[in-house]
């Protein structure tokens, strides 16, 4: 009954994005399934993408830095943990001055559970399958008092926001804490325009099986007739709005029917879908979007080699 429910919300979404008038599009959370979290893992691993390993170096180098910044006491939250690989580094710190409390939020159970796997050894891990701002309502709940809540949203998933709705959502994340909560936002800063490219195109094609695996998932799960082979990824590079949009481009004139979704959708040679937007920040545009939100800037740490920012953001 609840994946029944599930499946037609992706079904209606679906129809809605390929509906759309001018850009057909997809929402980008839907590239995440078992197979497209594979790959998006893959990805992190490929040398032209530099994103990954410099969030992990940035913790790395400043998890000393970072405790430093907090009050004793400290619970943790993360905000799509996935396997919580990065936040190692922060949580053995930890360790060493208090007991671990740590609740990774994800919708992907496998993700949690190798989580939980692996870093149990280091406190108490207590997973949650949810959504960002439901699991973080359910840890915020069950808060004791003179505890302090670090949330972490790593990796740059905040760019996947449109800008006002990156805001909205650090709001949404300020509504669930109390005043000198922290959260340490990832954000992938601007660089070179073939910096971006060779990382949203690589040369051995992951990121195209990644986007197209979107394609390949309708065709599952709601009994489409997409055929991959007709499809072509692409990047484009929106300098104005600083980021890199993917999307997939159809080959040919061709007709789509998407079974579950009650629909058949016609393509144009060249017609692109929108699957997904990565926003690039400059410092203190991420300043600037904290304010807003009701945070203020404690630290800012960044990666030179990759540019890319970790933010220690304080609720006021
Ligand atoms: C997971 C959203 C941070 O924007 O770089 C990687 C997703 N898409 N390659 C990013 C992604 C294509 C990634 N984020």
């Amino acid at each position: 009954m609840y994946a029944r429910a599930l499946e037609n919300e992706f079904a209606r979404e679906v129809r809605a994005g390929l509906t759309r008038p001018g850009q057909k599009t997809l929402p980008c959370h839907y590239l995440y399934d078992d197979v497209g979290s594979a790959l998006f893992e893959a990805i992190t691993y490929l040398p032209e993408y530099g994103l990954t390993r410099a969030d992990a170096r940035v913790i790395q180098a400043h998890a000393g830095d970072l405790l430093e910044c907090l009050p004793p006491n400290i619970v943790t939250a993360e905000l799509g943990s996935g396997t919580g690989t990065k936040t190692r580094a922060i949580l053995e710190r930890l360790q060493q001055r208090q007991t671990v409390t740590y609740f990774p939020i994800d919708v992907s159970e496998v993700a949690l559970e190798k989580c939980a796997q692996d870093l149990g050894p280091l406190g108490s891990v207590f997973p949650i399958a949810a959504s960002y701002l439901d699991g973080l309502r359910e840890v915020a709940a069950g808060r004791a008092d003179g505890q302090t809540l670090l949330v972490l949203f790593l990796g740059s998933t905040i760019g996947n926001f449109e800008p006002e709705a990156a805001t909205d959502f650090l709001y949404g994340i300020r509504s669930c804490l109390q005043p000198g909560d922290a959260l340490l936002l990832g954000t992938d800063l601007v660089k070179s325009v073939e910096l971006l490219r060779a990382a949203y195109d690589d040369p051995t094609g992951v990121t195209a099986a990644f986007n197209l695996n979107l394609l390949a998932r309708i065709n599952r799960e709601l009994d489409a007739d997409f055929d991959l082979r007709q499809f072509e990824h692409v990047i484009r590079y929106d300098a104005p709005l600083q980021r890199i949009e993917m999307h997939l481009r159809s080959r040919v004139y061709q007709s789509v029917c998407i079974r579950a979704a009650e629909l058949n959708v016609d393509f144009v040679p060249n017609e692109t879908i929108f699957t997904e937007a990565c926003h690039k920040f400059r410092p203190e545009q991420i300043c600037a979007m904290a304010r807003t939100a009701g945070f203020r800037m404690e630290a800012q740490w960044t990666d030179l080699e990759w540019p890319f920012a970790e933010s220690l953001l304080v609720v006021v």
